[in-house]
């Protein structure tokens, strides 16, 4: 009944990391090669202002993202790719899907508790009401499958329960129950100084993050400092089992190589650090510097970035802009 269509976005809210690259971009264009569904690809600035963005760095992380999404792979004439603000119509369903959504389902919400830390009344009204607007993003296109990371599972299960509560109350097979997708060795890849948080563009130290647009010299610093326990690769899987630093490694070389965790294991089983980090970060550099330096390229030219948003916003409107407008129908506006 539904059109297969996958949806997904990344904030413009910093510079893009490794686990952006290998949760979320890389698997982008893997389902756009596999062309088994639509793919529509997006910047989600709305989502960045629910904490406070400089507004010109705003727009410049906006084509950075842009550009990061071109120079992995995204290509505007196979995906739809846009900024979320260009099209109204994410705004406008988010409003309706507050309208859907319990306020006990929102303070659920992991991420927000996160996000918030211990001032959770100093946070925005938008951070609170951030998984209505994603909703709304995938809903609004009607899209069958969501890759994601492993931190987006909770929001993508909450536009599960708010398509099933729109069509419950309204009568209506409307909305699709859309699937998360989660899967690869790199759903969650950890930082590089504490294995138990997630690589963040807004974590504290550039030195526990990988940038996308880091030279060779500073990722094989990065790695080479990596947070570790003093014992070798294992000889099996199962040996890495209570070593979330060295499970990590291990994620972040099968993500980049395309290898299962069980194939690194094997080629490297017994290997001390100071083998495998290097071998790594050769890796990670002889995969992301084609891709840095076509960012480059792509951002010294600002006016096409926008030429190119501004054309898949025209795309999105029109598979959006129906899918409101029935929406209001149903709901009676
Ligand atoms: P961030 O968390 O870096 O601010 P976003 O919230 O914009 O990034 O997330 C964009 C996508 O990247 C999401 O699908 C998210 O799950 C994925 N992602 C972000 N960080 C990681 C990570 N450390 N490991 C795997 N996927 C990640
Ligand atoms: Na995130």
């Amino acid at each position: 009944q539904f059109t297969p269509r996958v949806f997904s976005g990344i904030k413009p809210s910093g510079g893009l990391t490794l686990g952006n690259y290998l949760g979320a971009i890389k698997r982008f264009v893997d389902w756009q090669e596999a062309g088994t569904h639509e793919t529509i690809y997006c910047v989600v600035d709305l989502h960045a202002i629910t904490v406070w963005q400089d507004p010109a760095e705003l727009h410049a992380a906006t084509r950075e993202v842009a550009a990061g999404f071109i120079a992995s792979g995204i290509d505007p004439t196979k995906s739809v790719l846009f900024n979320q603000s260009q099209v109204a119509a994410h705004a406008q369903l988010a409003w309706i899907f507050n309208c859907v959504a319990r306020v006990g389902w929102m303070n659920r919400m992991t991420q927000f508790k996160d996000k918030a830390g211990s001032n959770a009344e100093k946070a925005s009204l938008g951070l609170y009401a951030y998984p209505a607007l994603m909703a709304a993003d995938i809903l609004v296109y009607h899209a069958t499958h969501v890759p994601v990371g492993e931190d987006q599972k909770q929001h993508v299960e909450l536009t599960r329960d708010i398509a099933q509560k729109f069509n419950h109350d309204y009568k209506v097979d409307f909305f699709p129950e859309t699937e998360p997708v989660i899967e690869g060795p790199a759903t969650r890849v950890m930082n590089l100084r504490d294995g138990t948080k997630k690589m963040s563009k807004s974590g504290e130290s550039d030195m526990e993050r990988i940038n996308m647009t880091d030279d060779a010299d500073t990722i094989a610093k990065k790695f080479k400092k990596a947070k570790t326990d003093p014992e070798p690769l294992p000889e099996t899987l199962e040996g890495l089992e209570g070593r979330p630093e060295a499970k990590n490694l291990v994620d972040i070389y099968a993500g980049l190589s395309g290898m299962t965790d069980e194939q690194v294991i094997a080629e490297y089983s017994g290997a001390g650090w100071g083998r495998f980090k290097p071998a790594l970060a050769d890796l990670a550099v002889e995969k992301l510097a084609p891709i840095s330096t076509e960012m480059a390229r792509l951002m010294a030219d600002p006016a096409e970035i926008d030429r190119i948003l501004a054309h898949g916003a025209e795309q999105a409107r029109v598979i959006a802009n129906p899918i409101l407008k029935r929406t209001y129908e149903i709901v009676g506006l």
